[in-house]
Formats: C-alpha cells, sequence, structure tokens
C-alpha cells in the first residue's frame, strides 16, 4: 500500500480532532432516526439551509412512531421550501416501512438500511457508523472530491468505471477503528477546505501528498460531467384571489411538486379570465400581472409569469384537488418555494394591480 494510502484516515482524523465540526444538531446522537433524517435533508442542501428544518421537523416529528404515524401531507408540509420533494415521500415511505417490515426497529446492517426507500449505499453506511459502530466507508459528493484530488483519479464521478475505482478506494482507506470520525472528517475536509472552488489548500492536512495539488489540477479534479444546455420552460400560474383566499391544487402525487399544494397552471394558449370562469364556475373581475420568477430545477429552468384574478366564486361544487385557502394559513402549507414567494408578493401588494392591467 503506498504511503499516502496508509496514513490517509490518520492525517484526517488528527486534523478532525481540532478543526472538523463538533456540535451540528445531528451530531452526538446514535438515534438512527435522527441521523437517518439529517443525512437525507443534507443530501442536496447545505448544513446552514437544513439546520432550522432540521429542528422544526424532530419537534414536530420526535421519534420515527411519529412520522410514520402522520399524514404524508403534513411531512410535505414541513419539507416545503427545502427542495427534492421524493425526499420527504420516501423518508415516509421508509418510516411505514420500519414500523411494518422491522418491528418499529431501524436496521442495524447497512445493506438491510439501504433497502429502504430513499437510502442509496453511502447514506446506509453513514448511518450505520454513526449508529452502531459499522465498518463501512461513505462515498458522497464531498467525499468523491477529495479522493479524486487526493489520488489524481481523473474521468467523471457517477461514470460506472470512476466510480467502482472509488468505492474500491473508499474500502481500502476505511480505517479499523474511529470510522465514525473518520467518515465525518471526509464529509468536513470537503465540505470546510477542499471545497469545488477555491480549496485551502494551505490548511488541508493532505496537501503533502495530494496528487493534484502537487500537479496543479486542483481546479480540474473531480473532472466535470459534460455541461448539457439546461432548457428554459415557461408556465403561466393563476393566483384566484377572493378576498383573503386564493385557490390551490393539489399536485399529484409524482412528477414535479408531487403532492404539494400549487397555483393552477393555466394551460398554454388559454386566456386567463375565460379559463378560470370555466374551470371553477367562477365570475372574474380584474386581471393583472405580477413579476416573473424564476426557479431552478435540476434539469431544467422554470420562467413563471403569475397572473392575479380577483373572482366570485360560484356554487358548483370542485374536485377534491382544488380547494379555497386563507392567505394567511399559506405560511404554513406545503408549497414549493418559488409559489410561496409569488403568493407573498400578492399578499404584499393588498389589492393593489401588481405590475400591468392584462385588460
Ligand atoms: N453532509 C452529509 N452528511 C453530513 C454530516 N453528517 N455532517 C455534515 N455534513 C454532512
Amino acid at each position: 500500500m503506498p504511503a499516502v494510502v496508509s496514513d490517509f484516515a490518520s492525517r484526517l482524523i488528527r486534523w478532525h480532532k481540532r478543526h472538523g465540526r463538533h456540535d451540528l444538531p445531528w451530531q452526538n446522537t446514535r438515534d438512527p432516526y435522527r441521523v437517518w433524517l439529517s443525512e437525507i435533508m443534507l443530501q442536496q442542501t447545505q448544513v446552514a439551509t437544513v439546520i432550522p428544518y432540521y429542528l422544526r421537523f424532530l419537534e414536530r416529528f420526535p421519534l420515527l412512531a411519529d412520522l410514520a404515524a402522520a399524514p404524508v401531507e403534513d411531512v410535505m408540509a414541513l419539507w416545503s421550501g427545502l427542495g427534492y420533494y421524493a425526499r420527504a415521500r420516501n423518508l415516509h415511505a421508509a418510516a411505514r416501512g420500519v414500523i411494518e417490515q422491522h418491528a418499529g426497529k431501524f436496521p442495524r446492517d447497512p445493506e438491510m438500511i439501504a433497502q429502504l426507500p430513499g437510502i442509496g449505499r453511502s447514506t446506509a453506511n453513514s448511518i450505520a457508523t454513526f449508529c452502531f459502530g459499522a465498518h463501512a466507508p461513505i462515498l458522497d459528493g464531498n467525499v468523491k472530491r477529495v479522493l479524486c484530488r487526493t489520488f489524481g483519479i481523473g474521468g467523471v464521478p457517477g461514470s460506472g468505471a470512476v466510480e467502482k475505482r472509488l468505492w474500491s478506494l473508499a474500502e481500502e482507506l476505511m480505517p479499523k477503528r474511529q470510522g465514525a470520525i473518520y467518515n465525518q472528517a471526509q464529509m468536513d475536509l470537503g465540505a470546510m477546505l477542499c471545497t469545488r472552488s477555491r480549496p485551502r489548500c494551505g490548511d488541508c492536512p493532505l496537501t503533502g501528498p495530494c496528487v493534484a495539488r502537487a500537479t496543479g489540477r486542483t481546479a480540474g479534479l473531480p473532472e466535470a460531467r459534460p455541461r448539457r444546455v439546461i432548457p428554459e420552460r415557461k408556465a403561466t400560474l393563476l393566483v384566484l384571489r377572493d378576498g383573503k383566499r386564493v385557490l390551490l391544487e393539489t399536485r399529484p402525487p409524482s412528477g414535479i411538486w408531487g403532492g404539494l399544494l400549487s397555483l393552477p397552471e393555466l394551460p398554454e394558449e388559454a386566456d386567463a379570465q375565460e379559463w378560470a370562469a370555466r374551470s371553477f364556475g367562477c365570475r372574474v373581475g380584474e386581471a393583472s400581472a405580477a413579476p416573473v420568477v424564476v426557479h431552478a430545477f435540476s434539469h431544467f429552468r422554470l420562467h413563471i409569469s403569475p397572473i392575479v384574478l380577483d373572482v366570485t366564486p360560484g356554487h358548483a361544487a370542485m374536485e377534491p384537488r382544488w380547494q379555497w385557502l386563507d392567505l394567511d394559513a399559506t405560511a404554513a402549507a406545503a408549497l414549493p418555494a418559488p409559489v410561496r414567494r409569488i403568493l407573498e408578493q400578492v399578499q404584499a401588494s393588498g389589492s393593489k394591480p401588481l405590475l400591468s392591467r392584462k385588460r
């Protein structure tokens, strides 16, 4: 084994003692529910954003059994604004799986953990090391960056061959003892020093042996996936306003914003006033355009043009997916972040037209 491999873990563990993070809300516990929740929230979201969501979530669902017993809508409401909502649906399904298939006891074996919805190999291993002292390496985005740079590994992480090589390196580097500290140290080093841009090599415990540093390839490793052009899409969302109430739709369970509440989307080419009158049996008054909101999804960017319509609801029964909600109650509702932003703008504007009269 080359020297760099044999002392990789000890360099990281020593560094972590003095410089790593020790007081994050999900540390200093071996409760798998709390650790699992943090790992899922942290998958696509930064620590600082996660903390308030994490604390609120645990206040509402202190135990895995509380989460499993809750309606999925309540889970989505607490997740709203964090994005990547499949994480919340899977979390809820997995909590039910633990109750039903494991008699409420969180599995200890990483392979069993990885069979729960929404938990991949790295997340399962990290839960198993933090909570049960397992000897199991992790390989999240931060760790991949640290390994690609330290060992000068080219190719795109995520491509089959590179992924395989990284997992086998991660297995080889895993120390026999102090696995939890070691795994946390890798995450911390990736998040704090070995960052994607402007890494702080001067403070890094791996600077000496780092191949990327020695060969001037820190900026080029890990290799970036070839850039796809992100498509731009447009949508018109209607804010049907009846005094202090707005009309909201529960989105279908899968797809964009699955299971969340959103504003009705105007079909292309349709006229907002006509369509609203026909679809909801409303009498429609003034229409005004609110500022465009741009939201980036992982695979496209959506330009949302909101149109505000003042309406008087008719008496016809509405489909159950539609509901009128008080604007004041939208703060606690399961809304995606851009929809929340639109409603905040509408609320702040009172009854004044927002940008321009449509007609
Ligand atoms: N990202 C993923 N898991 C993490 C953890 N346990 N601490 C900090 N950042 C993380």
